[in-house]
């Protein structure tokens, strides 16, 4: 299978970049990662770009006031790349609806709840987990998706699922979760590139 480009975006921790990035060089997931773009220049991601020699791309938070700053450049930066598909992982700003029409059904987004529960505008982190215990679920999981305009609303790719063990922390079972995320997200991106 050819290696082609991925391009991830990440704001935090970047676990799932990294796990990607561990598959990508295991040869499990055909593709290499090409750069790692980020809104926060404090991510934990960015480190591990930084120290696996990956382009990093630090978007400037002045460009995120302007209507148009934030869509140029990250059009350079794709254009410059040209991904088979984009990858985001924990990125919390929008995706602006230019970028997503022009990349359709090549931008995937991985969400700690099993859509379309908990998901949309505001449902991120430990809050996705605490709704989950209060409500008393009694499994919880992840979702893997297609990005269109709406928060966490593109078509479902994938799931994997969790109990949620009767004296779970939400921290507990946000551990878990991301277990899963790990093992999910190549996968997903494995299956996606060969059938590209
Ligand atoms: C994950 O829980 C993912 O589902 C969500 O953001 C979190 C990112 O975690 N979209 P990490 O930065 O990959 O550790």
């Amino acid at each position: 299978m050819k290696t082609k480009n991925i391009v991830v975006f990440a704001s935090g921790t970047g676990s799932n970049f990294k796990a990607l990035h561990q598959a990508a060089l295991k040869k499990e997931v055909p593709a290499r990662i090409t750069a790692l773009i980020s809104d926060n220049p404090n991510a934990g991601a960015l480190d591990y770009a930084r120290d696996h020699g990956i382009r990093d791309v630090v978007l400037p938070p002045s460009s995120f006031g302007e209507a148009d700053g934030y869509l140029q450049k990250l059009q350079e930066i794709l254009d410059r790349e040209s991904p088979s598909l984009i990858v985001l992982a924990g990125y919390l700003k929008k995706i602006p609806d230019e970028i997503v029409e022009k990349y359709k059904r090549k931008i995937i987004n991985i969400h700690p709840a099993l859509l379309p529960k908990y998901g949309g505008k505001g449902w991120y982190g430990i809050k996705v987990h605490r709704a989950v215990i209060e409500n008393g679920d009694e499994e919880s999981g992840c979702t893997v998706h297609y990005v269109t305009n709406n928060y966490d609303e593109g078509p479902v790719i994938a799931q994997a699922r969790v109990p949620v063990r009767k004296d779970d922390t939400a921290e507990q079972l946000a551990e878990r979760v991301l277990k899963q995320e790990h093992l999910l997200y190549p996968k997903v991106v494995r299956f996606l590139l060969s059938h590209s």
